[in-house]
């Protein structure tokens, strides 16, 4: 099989979450394009749209109008988060600051999943829980008055740093956070920038937002999601010919470790037609197959690579050596133990992997890959064991492809169409 053709990817879920969550502060209406229009873009509109923004409707290829009131509203009902975690972190941070209750829950996966690790902060500046099932969701919040925060990340993540900040905003407070190790996506301190916040990243890695901002309607272009766009790459990489480009894809260096890592792998992937939209830059991804070797994946990578270590450890089971991927213990919390799950449903199609404490040891092979593999309704497992299925003479099962559209809707026809017979 060869690989031809430009394609797009949808639009960046993580920015989509945060567009919807600003354009539901601002008062008046704002628009944004290109937005990612999946299962969890819609749990972030549901939900606002329950705290008073009238969002319209999410339909691929439309922009999205949404109208604010400056504040949110006290909602009638349980907000479902749906599978999604950002919604629901970034989502308790923005409430923290409003004086009302609010009820979160979400699908079996996101009631698993903890929230302490927002919510212990959230306390610090004077937020109040209740109704908390252990750590993990229902859970009930009650904003009001806020207290500046100054705090130590137990662990490096967005969300968790984004619900700060969002805390900050609506409490009006200044808010300083810092991450263990590495540096997690950083598309809400960019927004923040671009709406006036002093936003100041310091040597020592300590983030300082004060509230010198104002969240105004705004229009905005959602670039294609890196974290998408990352399956296709590993797909063209595996490919036997040809070329693939990607185009409009975010580029935001906090996001593109995987093709850091890729690179080191053999991969010779490049970016074209740079811009910067928004405060994001945003280029055009092109891809060549390549022979890939093993690589080690550091501490300090993972944040910048979090959601792509599924693909990436598909690609290493198809590469010379074993590949070894440090502290990934956060992939247990994901949208499944998508640690173990990785490990598991390698082995099931005859690969070899092992977890050894938190670390991911992947060992490639020639092996034509073929059995069956449980997702656990994880899109991100579904995907990477989609394109492992792109190897010729591959006869991988999937249990669930449906979950792909969490994130990426059409994946399986956007997969078909890159893919041309050799001659
Ligand atoms: C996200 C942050 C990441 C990532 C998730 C989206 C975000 O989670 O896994 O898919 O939009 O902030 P953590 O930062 O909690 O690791």
């Amino acid at each position: 099989m060869k690989v031809h053709g430009s394609v797009r990817v949808p639009g960046d879920k993580s920015i989509t979450h945060r567009a919807l969550l600003f354009g539901a502060l601002a008062r008046g209406q704002s628009f944004i394009g290109g937005a990612l229009t999946s299962l969890d873009a819609r749990s972030s509109a549901r939900v606002l749209r329950q705290l008073g923004a009238e969002i319209s409707p999410l339909r691929l290829g439309s922009v999205i109008g949404i109208t604010g009131r400056g504040r949110l509203r006290r909602p009638n009902d349980v907000l479902n988060c749906g599978n999604s975690g950002t919604t629901t972190r970034l989502l308790l941070g923005m409430l923290a600051g409003h004086r009302f209750a609010a009820t979160l829950t979400g699908d079996h996966s996101l009631r698993r999943r903890p929230m302490r690790r927002v919510t212990t902060p959230l306390t610090q500046m004077g937020a109040r829980f209740s109704a908390m099932r252990g750590d993990g969701l229902p859970l009930t919040i009650r904003g009001g008055a806020l207290r500046p925060l100054r705090y130590e990340q137990p662990v490096s993540s967005a969300q968790i740093k984004s619900c700060l900040l969002l805390a900050g905003v609506t409490g009006n407070v200044d808010v300083a956070v810092h991450e263990p190790f590495g540096r997690s996506r950083d598309h809400t301190e960019r927004l923040l920038r671009a709406f006036g916040y002093r936003v100041e990243e310091s040597a020592d890695g300590w983030i300082d937002m004060s509230p010198t901002g104002r969240i105004e309607p705004f229009e905005l272009q959602v670039p294609g999601d890196p974290s998408s766009a990352a399956f296709l790459v590993g797909a063209a990489l595996l490919a036997e010919g040809g070329e693939l480009r990607i185009a409009s894809v975010g580029i935001n260096p906090t996001r593109t470790g995987f093709l850091a890592v890729l690179e080191r792998m053999g991969a010779s992937p490049r970016v074209e037609a740079p811009v910067t939209e928004f405060g994001e830059p945003v280029g055009d991804l092109v891809v060549t197959p390549a022979s890939l070797r093993a690589t080690e994946v550091v501490a300090g990578e993972i944040p910048g690579l979090i959601d792509e270590i599924p693909l990436l450890a598909v690609v290493a089971s198809r590469s010379e050596g074993t590949t070894v991927f440090r502290d990934v213990g956060e992939l247990r919390v994901k949208e499944s133990d998508r640690l173990g799950l990785m490990a598991e449903n390698l082995r099931a199609v005859g690969a070899v992997a092992e977890v050894q404490g938190d670390d991911l040891f992947v060992t490639g092979s020639g092996r034509t890959p073929s059995g069956k593999v449980r997702t656990a309704g994880d899109h991100r497992l579904a995907m990477a064991f989609a394109v492992l299925g792109t190897v010729p003479g591959a006869r991988i099962a999937i249990d669930d492809m449906r979950c792909a559209d969490v994130s990426f809707p059409r994946f399986r026809e956007t997969l078909a169409s890159i893919r041309v017979r050799s001659r």
